[in-house]
């Protein structure tokens, strides 16, 4: 099928089975227009690098409980935000943390810039997280590449080059996916059905939005994708 047939379904399929998460408009606000908060965006991306969304959780709640703007945030004192940050790991994003909030209010008035290429003049954001803060609060048609939506590509597309050289090959088809409309529902639809249906080692194809137009599972090699160059 083609690209807005795809998107299509699987903004469907989210709409139907979102995953519940702090950092998310409950379906009955969002029925009413309420959009994602970017302080709320940034500060749940940061978090969810190189951590699960189990272990964000809670940290993500005291966060925005103790610090509900992205001013208060910069108005902390660094041992209280590395305090709360304790447990989460990888301390340097603490630190680019502070410096990101601190540069928002002080260089943009407390506003997070409204364009991907504005967002990556922040200390701390780089491609991935500009593109999610982009498409998720700003609805800009930015595409967000993670390990789940390189797997989810490289099975729906039978990509068999292996990583990493396959990368550019699969954000470019991530690229041509990604919808107009609702590009950051559609970014976070593709997150989460890389986590829960079209996982690395027993993908559940039976209950997959994708399994009709699915490459990989029309050849039943779906559990070997993507391919990894061995270390
Ligand atoms: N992993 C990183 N960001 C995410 C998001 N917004 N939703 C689900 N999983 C994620």
């Amino acid at each position: 099928s083609d690209a807005s047939g795809l998107s299509d379904v699987l903004l469907d399929w989210y709409d139907r089975h979102a995953r519940v998460m702090p950092w998310r408009v409950p379906p009955e606000e969002k029925k009413a227009g309420v959009k994602p908060d970017p302080y709320r965006v940034w500060l749940s991306e940061v978090m969810l690098q190189q951590t699960t969304v189990a272990a964000v959780r809670d940290y993500f709640r005291r966060f925005t409980d103790r610090w509900p703007t992205v001013a208060n945030l910069a108005a902390a004192e660094d041992a209280d935000v590395m305090g709360e940050w304790a447990g989460l790991g990888y301390y340097a994003r603490a630190r680019n943390l502070l410096a990101c909030a601190r540069a928002v209010v002080r260089d943009h008035g407390g506003v997070f810039p409204a364009t991907r290429e504005g967002l990556l003049t922040l200390p701390g954001i780089g491609p991935y997280t500009a593109s999610a803060i982009a498409a998720i609060a700003h609805d800009e048609a930015a595409t967000v590449v993670d390990g789940n939506v390189e797997r989810v590509m490289a099975r729906l597309w039978l990509v068999e080059e292996p990583l990493p050289g396959a990368k550019a090959a699969l954000t470019r088809l991530a690229e041509l996916l990604t919808p107009a409309a609702r590009p950051g529902d559609y970014a976070q639809a593709v997150m989460d059905l890389g986590a829960t249906i079209c996982t690395p080692r027993n993908p559940a194809c039976g209950i997959c939005p994708w399994r009709d137009p699915c490459r990989a599972r029309a050849e039943g090699v779906q559990a070997s994708l993507p391919r990894k160059l061995e270390k």
